[in-house]
């Protein structure tokens, strides 16, 4: 039954996610994430961690900029260290079916043409969040994508 639940809601995100996806083959990733907090907690969490990996803070990762924040919606970007590359980022986010809980659907998605899946920066742009963050450890946690709605996942050099 909840192998069941969880497999409608990855294609419910994948199709929903898939809408989004402009004409042009921008590289692209899109993610869901299900928690047990609620999506109030999720976003600030969310909200602070792009904060701390703002350029002002100069870490290694420091590459992210807020754009905007609504409740249910943030848009960031993100930039490459060598400045040539850039990425908008947005968050959807969604209380679960039972009224607890937060569905985030992540995306991150190339300003310009790069190939296709080039070193999965558009995952790691997304799973960087999630670490630093701590998210990933919290509970209830669950991560469901796949090749086609990320399309460098298999590729990215910063999982573990
Ligand atoms: C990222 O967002 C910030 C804040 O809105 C903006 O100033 C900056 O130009 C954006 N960078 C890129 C590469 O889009
Ligand atoms: C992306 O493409 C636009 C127009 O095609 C160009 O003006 C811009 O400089 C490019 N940005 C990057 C980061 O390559
Ligand atoms: C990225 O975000 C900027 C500012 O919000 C927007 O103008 C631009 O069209 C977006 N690029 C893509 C590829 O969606
Ligand atoms: C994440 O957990 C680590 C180890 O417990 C801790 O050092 C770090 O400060 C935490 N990060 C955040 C943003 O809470």
């Amino acid at each position: 039954m909840k192998t069941v639940l969880l497999v409608s809601a990855l294609i419910a995100g994948v199709i929903g996610s898939m809408s989004a996806i402009p004409v042009s083959y921008n590289a692209f990733c899109n993610s869901l994430w299900l928690f047990e907090m609620p999506c109030a907690k999720i976003s600030a969490t969310l909200i602070k961690q792009i904060e701390a990996f703002s350029p002002a803070n100069g870490c290694d990762k420091c590459h992210y900029e807020l754009v905007s924040t609504l409740p249910v919606l943030i848009n960031a970007n993100h930039t490459s260290p060598d400045g040539l590359q850039a990425e908008n980022i947005t968050f959807v986010l969604s209380p679960g079916t039972m009224g607890s809980g937060c569905h985030v659907s992540a995306q991150s998605l190339s300003q310009n043409f790069t190939s296709f899946a080039k070193d999965g920066v558009n995952y790691c742009n997304l799973y960087d969040l999630l670490t630093a963050s701590n998210l990933t450890s919290s509970a209830g946690f669950t991560e469901m994508t796949n090749p086609w709605a990320c399309p460098g996942f298999g590729l990215a050099t910063c999982k573990s």
